[in-house]
């Protein structure tokens, strides 16, 4: 049988792109104390560890929206399900996203999130699958160029599962785990988790 998926990015060498990401906005925003905002529920994987690396004191907020269909459909529109809990006129917000795509959502959130307004907006994205942009965005942090594959692990998920998988992986029949959730089991239970 073809291999289902492989590992795109290894947990060792997403750490080590996470470090640099939070030591580059230490550095931008010293003396500053930004807001990171993640959409829930991928980017917060990311943003749990990234935060760590920040020596900054920043507060974190969370919004989850739902959409109308795909993205492209929608043109990115989506409705507010539990919007921030903070008031952010005034601050430096950095959105903190686990994978940009078309662009689509990450732009009307953008708009959202600027009609609010807020001293200055940055997009923080682990992934940037730019061959499928279609909303030009302007991604001051990027942790890597992602090919354009399906891709799970570290926050991302199909049909909501495999969010704990430590790697990224590139999902190269996805058909085949829709139909069969189970097929990349052996990447969650590959080894037993360390103490
Ligand atoms: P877009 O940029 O508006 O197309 O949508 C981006 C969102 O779609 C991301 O925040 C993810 O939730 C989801 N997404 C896009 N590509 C992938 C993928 O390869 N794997 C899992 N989720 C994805
Ligand atoms: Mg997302």
């Amino acid at each position: 049988m073809a291999e289902v998926a492989s590992v795109l990015f290894r947990r060792e060498d997403i750490r080590g792109r996470v470090d640099e990401l939070g030591r580059s906005i230490t550095r931008d925003y010293a003396a500053r104390a930004p807001v990171l905002i993640s959409v829930l529920k991928g980017g917060s994987i990311f943003l749990a560890d990234l935060i760590r690396v920040i020596r900054l004191p920043v507060a974190i907020d969370y919004m989850s929206i739902s959409r109308y269909g795909g993205a492209v459909e929608s043109m990115g529109r989506v409705r507010i399900v539990k919007d921030l809990d903070e008031d952010i006129g005034g601050r430096d917000v950095i959105v903190v996203e686990d994978i940009v795509d078309t662009g689509l959502t990450l732009s009307y959130l953008l708009s959202v999130l600027e009609s609010r307004q807020p001293a200055s907006v940055e997009i923080c994205a682990l992934l940037d699958k730019s061959a499928r942009r279609i909303a030009p965005l302007d991604i001051r942090y990027t942790g890597f160029d992602c090919p354009d594959v399906f891709v799970v692990g570290y926050g991302l998920d199909v049909g909501e599962r495999y969010r704990n998988v430590p790697d990224i992986l590139a999902v190269a029949d996805v058909g085949a785990v829709t139909e069969d959730p189970d097929l990349l089991l052996p990447f969650v239970e590959g080894e037993p988790p360390t103490a």
